[in-house]
């Protein structure tokens, strides 16, 4: 495979490792914004100097551009976005599963992918919407299984090709899915149809599904978590042993005047201060940044250096071996997102199996959630897990 990936060091189910993919290498917990060549908030040269090393791009966009199409097939992606790093494509699937039929097929957009001189290619899945009957959910990851295998046909076995990891919210299926998958050597693989529980806040299922597909994967297979683009949630992501997430948060939130923070994102409107000490915030008042030309521009870039910062900071957590006290802290800031928390806590024995510094973490955190989220389980109506 030209995808490989090697783990360094590890903290609850979360890792720092090293993804090679040819000779690119990104150190992982990582961010890949996304580039949309149609708006670029941020110019993949400006990703590049806040130190992003791997982005993606839809190549569904470039296969039907009348702008891009050309440009994309005769220079190539590297040189049309100005971007030397690892450049990930997505497949179109997830247009598919918003706007119903995708008028391409899994060859044309593997071909298509690799013409363009993709890194990582991704076949074209089917996103299995989390509310589907087990019957439809079954083959519809029966379609994408046999898209993966295709996909190795047709590009062969060495090509750099990401594995989406369906199975819809059936944590059997995603299992499966997982350990057929590493069976078929697959060494990259996005966790997907997962936008539609993130968005309706149903964390639990998302730590159900995550940890199902975690089960069914090799640990050395390097997992990116699909659409997963808010900071709030990347410590917990993270702590589930997802390396890897995709971002359009930053500029989505822009453009809605929204300020992202670690705990939540804010309306530009309604701050009277900037918290925050990147160099977009130290250089402008709340005032400056309302009324420049710029705001959506530099909304845009604040977003992404929070986003950055983050994951930077989970990296370190994992290396002191202190994630747990962080996935705690952020997970308190929403109540949802506490119960997905507390969902993770009840897979003890799992936990109980990691390495000395989780352990102690684990039982740390155990011990003072349980009081301090009465008021929040009171709220959810929900059950503290014993
Ligand atoms: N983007 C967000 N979710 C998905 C998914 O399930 N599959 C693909 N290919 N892209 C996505
Ligand atoms: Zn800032």
């Amino acid at each position: 495979m030209a995808i490989s990936f090697e783990i360094l060091e590890e903290d609850i189910f979360g890792r720092t490792g090293r993804l090679k993919v040819g000779e690119k290498i990104l150190k992982t917990p990582a961010l890949l914004p996304v580039v949309n060549p149609h708006l670029p908030l941020i110019t993949p040269a400006e990703m590049k100097s806040l130190g992003v090393g791997a982005l993606i791009t839809n190549a569904y966009i470039f296969h039907r551009s009348k702008e891009f199409r050309e440009p994309a097939l005769t220079r190539g992606l590297h040189d049309l976005l100005g971007f030397d790093g690892i450049i990930m494509t997505d497949s179109g699937s997830f247009q598919l599963s918003v706007y119903g039929d995708v008028e391409v097929s899994n060859s044309d957009t593997l071909l298509f992918q690799q013409s363009i001189g993709s890194d990582i290619i991704v076949p074209l899945d089917i996103p299995t919407h989390p509310d589907t009957s087990r019957e439809q959910t079954e083959k519809e990851l029966g379609t994408t299984m046999d898209r993966l295998r295709e996909a190795m046909e047709i590009l062969g076995p060495g090509a750099p090709l990401a594995a989406p990891i369906q199975g819809g919210a059936f944590p059997d299926l995603r299992e499966q899915a997982g350990r057929t998958a590493g069976e078929m050597g697959f060494t990259f693989t996005p966790i997907g149809a997962v936008v539609p529980l993130m968005e309706s806040y149903r964390y639990e299922d998302l730590v159900r599904v995550v940890l199902a597909a975690k089960k069914g994967l090799p640990s050395s297979a390097c997992v990116h978590l699909f659409g997963a683009g808010h900071p709030v949630m990347f410590a917990l992501a993270v702590a589930m042993g997802c390396d890897l997430f995709d971002s359009a948060a930053y500029a989505l939130y822009a453009k809605e005047g929204r300020y992202l923070t670690t705990h939540g994102s804010k309306k530009l409107a309604e701050l009277s201060e900037l918290p925050c000490s990147c160099e977009v915030c130290r250089s402008h008042s709340a005032d400056e940044m309302r009324q420049s030309p710029e705001k959506i521009r530099l909304l845009a870039r604040h977003n992404l250096i929070v986003t950055l910062t983050e994951i930077s900071r989970i990296r370190q957590a994992i290396s002191d071996g202190v994630l747990w006290e962080l996935v705690d802290e952020r997970c308190r800031s929403h109540p949802r997102l506490l119960r997905g928390y507390r969902t993770l806590l009840t897979y003890t024995e799992e936990l109980a199996a990691r390495d000395r510094i989780s352990k102690r973490g684990f039982l740390l955190v155990r011990a003072c959630l349980l009081p301090l989220t009465v008021s929040h389980l009171v709220a959810c109506r929900s059950t503290i897990p014993s």
